[in-house]
This record gives C-alpha cells, sequence and structure tokens, in this order.
C-alpha cells in the first residue's frame, strides 16, 4: 500500500519513522507541506518523495493520510476522496461542519473511497461505539490542560469552555479532535467541559459514558508529542496502529 502525507510535523514524523516497508508492505511514498523544507526533510529521512503540489501524489498513493490542519481537511479531502482515493484523517475537528460532512460523505461514497478516523488521543471509542445505540443516555468529556500549553500563566484551575462539542470547535478549533472523535462514534453533540489545571502537566481527558448497558469512564494522561506540545503522542500512535490494521487478518478490540 502506498501511501501519501499531507503535512509533515509532529505526527508525519512519528509515523513515518516508525513505519517500515516490513509492516504489512506500507510505503509512506509521498510527503506534501505548505511548507515544503518540511516535506523534503521528511522525504529525505524516508527514502520517499516530496512534492509541491499534493494532486502530484493523487495518480499513485492508494491512501492519502492528512495530519495538517482541520482547514487542509476542507481544501484537499474532497479532491482526494473523488479520485476513489482512500483517506486517513486526523484533522477530525473538520467534521463537525455538519455541511462538509455531509459533502465529504457523499463524495466518498459515490467514488467508493474510505475514511478512517482514528481513536487518535483517547481511549474509550470502542465502547462508545459499541453501545452508541443500544440506550447510551449520557456521554461528556472532561479535558484538562496544563497553563503551559495554552500559553497561560495562573495558579488556580479554571473553566475555559463548557457546552456542546459543536460550540467548542467554535472557539477551540485546534483542541477540539477528541470531542470530534468521540461525538462522531456516538452519532451526538456531546457535553464538553475544558479546563486549563495548573496541576497536570499533560494533556488529561477524563470520558464519562452512561446507559442501559451501565457506566463506564476512561482517563487518558497523555505525554505530547517532543516536536509539538500540543500534540499528544498517542494520536500519532493511533495513526500507525490503524495503517497496520489493514492488512491483518484478525482485528481485535476494533
Ligand atoms: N485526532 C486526534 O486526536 C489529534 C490529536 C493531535 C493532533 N491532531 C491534529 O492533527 C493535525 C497534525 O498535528 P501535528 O501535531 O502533526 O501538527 P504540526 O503543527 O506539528 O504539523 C502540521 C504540519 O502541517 C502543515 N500544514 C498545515 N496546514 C497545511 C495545509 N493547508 N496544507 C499543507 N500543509 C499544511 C504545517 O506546515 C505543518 O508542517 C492537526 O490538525 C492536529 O490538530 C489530531
Amino acid at each position: 500500500m502506498k501511501v501519501g502525507i499531507i503535512g509533515c510535523g509532529a505526527i508525519a514524523n512519528i509515523i513515518t519513522t516508525s513505519i517500515v516497508p516490513e509492516d504489512n508492505g506500507i510505503e509512506i511514498k509521498y510527503f506534501f507541506d505548505k511548507d515544503i523544507e518540511r516535506a523534503e526533510n521528511l522525504a529525505s529521512l524516508a527514502g520517499g518523495v516530496a512534492v509541491l503540489d499534493f494532486n502530484e501524489m493523487l495518480d499513485d498513493a492508494d491512501l492519502v493520510l492528512e495530519c495538517a490542519s482541520p482547514d487542509s481537511v476542507k481544501k484537499y479531502a474532497p479532491v482526494i476522496l473523488e479520485k476513489g482515493i482512500d483517506m486517513i484523517i486526523m484533522s477530525i475537528g473538520a467534521f463537525m461542519d455538519i455541511d462538509f460532512y455531509n459533502n465529504v460523505l457523499k463524495i466518498a461514497k459515490v467514488n467508493n473511497a474510505k475514511i478512517h478516523l482514528p481513536s487518535g488521543a483517547v481511549v474509550g471509542l470502542d465502547g462508545i461505539k459499541a453501545v452508541a445505540k443500544f440506550g447510551l443516555k449520557e456521554v461528556s468529556l472532561v479535558t484538562r490542560k496544563s497553563p503551559k500549553s495554552l500559553g497561560k500563566d495562573i495558579d488556580c484551575e479554571e473553566v475555559l469552555f463548557e457546552g456542546k462539542a459543536s460550540d467548542a470547535v467554535k472557539e477551540f478549533p485546534l483542541n477540539i479532535n477528541v470531542a470530534a472523535t468521540i461525538s462522531m462514534a456516538c452519532n451526538r453533540d456531546i457535553d464538553v467541559k475544558i479546563i486549563v489545571d495548573p496541576n497536570v502537566d499533560r494533556n488529561v481527558h477524563e470520558i464519562t459514558a452512561k446507559g442501559d448497558f451501565g457506566e463506564f469512564k476512561t482517563i487518558t494522561m497523555n505525554y505530547p508529542c517532543s516536536s509539538n506540545p500540543k500534540t499528544s503522542m498517542l494520536a500519532a500512535l493511533s495513526a500507525i496502529r490503524l495503517l497496520k490494521s489493514f492488512n491483518e487478518t484478525i482485528s481485535v478490540g476494533m
């Protein structure tokens, strides 16, 4: 499987340097970034090809992995899916725009392309998906961030946002991927609280789900990527796992 990457930052670096062709025949071949130097650096590290225009990868790539920005999803995903090329999308917050989501879904269906959204920086999506249509009554997410990660200097915790995921995306477009992923996993606009907490030095995500099945709570305490403190290491690792799963015979816990 030949893979093209859009966005050669923290996530792309971890994925590219962790995957070798022996991993179920995955070849990360094409690299595109609006900063061509980043694409060239990663391409030379991986023995791949840096492209000046993302269209250059579309004649050969079997799958395009987006790890750039929500804007890039809006710009490139419709073109890629129209060509029937599958995608992995990391900037899941882009799908909180319902009109865009519906349009992209239509394009993917018509052209027989698949869109894969990794679990990203949070655990518990397997359970959320399992119970989504079976009496799930309540799903909420509490995200705690360090003051440093938000460029703040405070002594007491402060609630930055409390409301629905669809509103959180408008105020925190770069921090909404987890809320967006959970919302999509259970097909509802979940309750979100974002707290800046001087007692944490990592991004902490607490999911609570209640319903006819019972109740569960997951807590994910993420170490950041060294090259981008806003991004959790786990997000990149979840994409690696997803990529490797495509050619596996047995899938566990999906
Ligand atoms: N799903 C999740 O749980 C999750 C977790 C962390 C990060 N993310 C998202 O993944 C994306 C990548 O994260 P990262 O930490 O690697 O970011 P990063 O800032 O380290 O790297 C992003 C790269 O994409 C490039 N880029 C941005 N917009 C572009 C565009 N329109 N066209 C071409 N290149 C573009 C930038 O130049 C940069 O090199 C972000 O959108 C981030 O919000 C998702």
